[in-house]
């Protein structure tokens, strides 16, 4: 009797055993009716696939692809070549805002960022100026300067200044180029002849000063 107990449950636990070895070995789920539904057909993002030749499923941007919102400079060198050509035709990208928050905007990273060396109102007497810890700033009255070269400037950097890109976007850039215009036409605003001849050619849009600070039939892409 206790021998017939001890073979019956020898058996029962053998059964079991191979039920749980024979379910862990299985690699199969068993018959998939709809097999699209357990294995997606789209390619998994980190996923080795067979469709491409190196088998990545999360594919390279094409050659040439540029980030959203990415305004390129390409076409305007850091050269003097460039430099000349960005304030000649160079203007701000068709439907950049030229309103009164840009401006401010303009005047407060122009504050952050370049008031230091060229002073509150563009005269070059910026504290390093004053402390003299930084010689040879020009006052905005003194150079021929547009949008175009004052973005070229604080993109590239000029002579003893240096690249302003890591620091600003280019958004930022024509904002403070925008800030930079308005301090130059209060310096040279006052009855002199520059001042005469600016006003005058802000009024007439085909003349180049006007232009750049103007318009934006030269779009930049
Ligand atoms: C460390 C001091 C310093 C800082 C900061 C600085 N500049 Fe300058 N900047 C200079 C000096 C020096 C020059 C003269 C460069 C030359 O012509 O050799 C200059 C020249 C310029 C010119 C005249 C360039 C021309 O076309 O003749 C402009 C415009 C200008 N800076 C704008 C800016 C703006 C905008 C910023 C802030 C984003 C800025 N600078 C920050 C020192 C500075």
């Amino acid at each position: 009797m206790l021998r017939k107990n001890f073979f019956a449950a020898l058996t029962l636990i053998a059964g079991g055993l191979l039920v749980v070895v024979s379910s862990c070995s299985e690699k199969s789920p068993g018959v998939e009716y709809m097999p699209d539904m357990y294995r997606g057909p789209a390619i998994e993002a980190y996923q080795p696939n067979g469709w491409f030749a190196d088998s990545l499923g999360a594919r390279k941007p094409v050659e040439g692809t540029i980030p959203r919102g990415f305004l390129s400079y390409d076409a305007y060198a850091n050269t003097t070549e460039g430099y000349e050509m960005a304030k000649a035709n160079m203007s701000m990208p068709a439907g950049f805002p030229k309103d009164s928050a840009a401006l401010a905007e303009g005047a407060k990273l122009y504050g952050i960022f370049c008031g230091h060396c060229h002073g509150e109102k563009g005269d070059g007497n910026g504290i390093l100026m004053k402390n003299e810890k930084f010689l040879g700033i020009p006052s905005y009255a003194d150079r021929e300067i547009t949008l175009g070269s004052i973005f070229h400037v604080v993109t590239y950097g000029k002579g003893v200044m240096g690249s302003h890109a890591s620091q600003v976007t280019p958004e930022e850039r024509w904002k403070i180029a925008q800030h930079v215009m308005k301090l130059r036409q209060e310096l040279v605003g006052g009855g002199s002849e520059e001042a005469a001849a600016n006003q005058d050619s802000t009024a007439a849009p085909n003349d180049s000063t006007a232009a750049s600070s103007n318009t934006n039939d030269n779009t930049q892409s």
